[in-house]
């Protein structure tokens, strides 16, 4: 049936091409829910993971809120009708003139990263709620370019700098910590470590809401998140909050994805073949950039027949989708599917070689394909050019 579908929207509008499934974007956003049954939970969505609008609306409508970190992640938020209450702001490098314009929004919640950006907090005298990052010291892992719980990162306050913090901003409206690790995090220890920490740091200040950040990890190559046990655990040790927030991202859209690509060309040599696909690293860049891997299928072919590396069109030797993967006989005219492309997948993809990017198309429950954004055209690429 998906099979179905994804061959259809291809060959309705073209390749590469990313298409989303609403229901599993329902269905995980509800796991998420279900997760933390018993507790007050205010969840949001990571705009970073997907921000259409189309995505961010199917998921205000399961109750979810955002979490931004841009002016742009604001304003893909408002056009999906999401309320400025339900926004929380993120980022270590939150700019002055950005803080009056999400002031301006009518932005309540703030996770602050440093005492540096506090000072200018003050200094605007923001009526906000603030929740402090932490940095817990806790190895999350996960790849080192998506790990963040370290003192080497450059993310939160180290521990042993929270009295003197908490004691410098008592005048400002601080409702408790945020602490955030990682991404794609496979195991409930990390997480552990890293809420443990911050409970004992609430309990010492008095502070009855807690914001967990995200970090789920899905199921790329076999591995995931035991949702069950860490449901278990987490609830009971954040049953004392009266507030739990949480961010999730890649956990809700990751499933959600398909990125759909036409076979170019097979190229098979005495020491390797070569898949080439026409599109690589400028619309899925995790493979080249943390040597990710995504399961790839071949729509209507079954088996493993030949080993090869499958590559993108793009003059570099990293662009790459995967490598030494098994595969059914490839011809030119297959289409191949990646998974798992729905979460950093379009919100990363490029214009390196000048190539625009794919459209997204989004698949309702009864089966409807409907265009949520349309591919870029070369035209696009140049319109802020000055000539
Ligand atoms: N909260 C904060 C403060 C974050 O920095 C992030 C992700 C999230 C929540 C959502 O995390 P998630 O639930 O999606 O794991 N581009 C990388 C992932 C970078 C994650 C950045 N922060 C990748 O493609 O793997």
């Amino acid at each position: 049936m998906r099979e179905e579908i994804l061959r259809k929207v291809a060959e309705e509008f073209g390749t590469p091409v990313y298409v989303y499934f609403e229901d599993v974007i329902r269905e995980r956003a509800r796991r998420v829910r279900e997760t933390f049954e018993g507790l007050n939970l205010f969840p949001t969505f990571a705009v970073k993971a997907n921000n259409n609008p189309n995505l961010i609306k199917i998921l205000k409508e399961e109750g979810f809120g955002v979490d931004v970190v841009t002016k742009g992640e604001l304003l893909a938020s408002k056009i999906a009708g999401v309320p400025p209450e339900s926004v929380v702001w993120n980022g270590n490098g939150k700019s002055r003139e950005d803080m009056d314009f999400f002031l301006q929004e009518g932005v309540k919640i703030v996770n602050v990263d440093s005492f540096e950006e506090m000072e200018i907090w003050r200094e605007k005298g923001a009526r906000v709620e603030f929740f402090v990052r932490v940095n817990p010291e806790v190895d999350a892992k996960t790849h080192p370019h998506i790990s963040t719980g370290l003192k080497r990162h450059k993310f939160g306050i180290p521990v042993e700098d929270v009295d003197r913090f908490l004691a410098e901003y008592r005048d400002l409206n601080i409702r408790g910590f945020h602490v955030h690790i990682g991404s794609q995090i496979t195991q409930t220890s990390p997480f552990l470590q890293a809420y443990e920490s911050v409970v004992r740091l609430s309990e010492r200040y008095g502070f009855d809401e807690v914001n967990i950040g995200g970090g789920w990890g899905v199921n790329y190559k076999g591995e995931e998140l035991d949702l069950e046990e860490y449901g278990k655990k987490v609830t009971s040790l954040l049953s004392g909050f009266k507030r739990i927030i949480v961010e999730i991202g890649r956990f809700i859209v990751a499933p959600a994805g398909f990125l759909v690509l036409r076979v170019l060309y097979v190229k098979r040599r005495r020491e390797k073949n070569f898949v080439v696909v026409d599109g690589g690293m400028n619309v899925l860049i995790r493979p080249a950039l943390y040597s990710a891997y995504h399961r790839i299928f071949v729509l209507g072919k079954r088996g493993t027949d030949m080993v090869a590396d499958v590559v993108g069109p793009l003059c570099e030797s990293g662009d790459v989708l995967a490598l030494e993967r098994e595969l059914p006989s490839v011809e030119p005219g297959d289409l191949l599917v990646v998974e798992n492309a729905g979460a950093y997948g379009y919100a990363m993809a490029s214009n390196y070689n000048s190539s625009p990017r794919p459209p997204e198309v989004l698949v309702t429950p009864n089966g409807e394909a409907r265009l949520i954004r349309r591919r870029e055209s070369e035209v696009d690429l140049f319109k802020d050019v000055i000539v």
